[in-house]
């Protein structure tokens, strides 16, 4: 049996939808369950829903075979993991936005970075020789700007909706992001005409997509 990983969340359903296309099916009222493991109609695959941050980790430390998560996450996380297979779905960006959209250029102190992305947001401003404090955060990191606690944000857009509805606007792109398909490397080398089936299944799922099919 193959045990996938899928990211909680915004990348669920999608998952879900593009498994299902690939002959990956699981029962309705399973999917509908607070199970955090379910079983596949075939038996052939478990997936265990986990937070987007802990696939990385069960798919490296080999709990999971494969993971289905975002790469905003793997950019963080910065797993030793195969990623065979773009999977084209969640499509976001990865933005630096404020509330003061001149502010990189106006401000002379140590600019205050708000984040769930202190990787991905040090690697971004280190490179470019630009100090900044950054100020971890789990979530509803667009509250920061407007109270003060930071002078920019790193975080996902996808419509832009919420990065509008709390006066903030995008300053910098640092990069896209899209649901992946994440291998554990021993499992590849385990279990490889497994792997190698979802693989192949998947990307033939995607193709008959992008022919004409439903989007992704
Ligand atoms: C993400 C992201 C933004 C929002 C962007 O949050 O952090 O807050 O979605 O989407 P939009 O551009 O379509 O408005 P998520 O819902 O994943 O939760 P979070 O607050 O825990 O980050």
């Amino acid at each position: 049996m193959i045990t996938i990983a899928i990211a909680k969340g915004r990348m669920q359903d999608d998952a879900l939808a593009l498994l299902a296309r690939a002959g990956v099916r699981v029962a309705e009222d399973a999917r509908n369950s607070r199970r955090l493991a379910l079983t596949d109609d075939s038996g052939k695959y478990r997936f265990i829903f986990v937070k987007p941050a802990d696939v990385p980790v069960y798919v490296e430390h080999g709990i999971a075979d494969c993971g289905v998560v975002g790469r905003d996450v793997l950019l963080e996380s910065q797993a030793d993991l195969l990623l065979p297979l773009d999977l084209g779905i969640a499509r976001c960006r990865i933005v630096v936005a404020a509330a003061d959209a001149e502010i990189m250029t106006r401000s002379l102190g140590m600019l205050r970075v708000a984040t769930k992305y202190s990787q991905i947001a040090g690697a971004h401003f280190g490179a470019r020789g630009i100090p900044v404090e950054i100020i971890q955060l789990s979530g509803s990191v667009e509250l920061a700007p407007a109270l003060g606690l930071a002078d920019l944000i790193v975080d996902l857009v996808e419509t832009g909706r919420t990065l509008r509805e709390n006066g903030l606007t995008v300053v910098d792109e640092i990069a896209e992001s899209t649901g992946k398909l994440v291998v554990n490397r021993a499992s590849y080398q385990l279990k490889p005409e497994s792997i190698t089936e979802l693989v192949r299944a998947l990307e033939s799922a995607l193709s008959a997509s992008v022919n004409g099919g439903h989007g992704v």
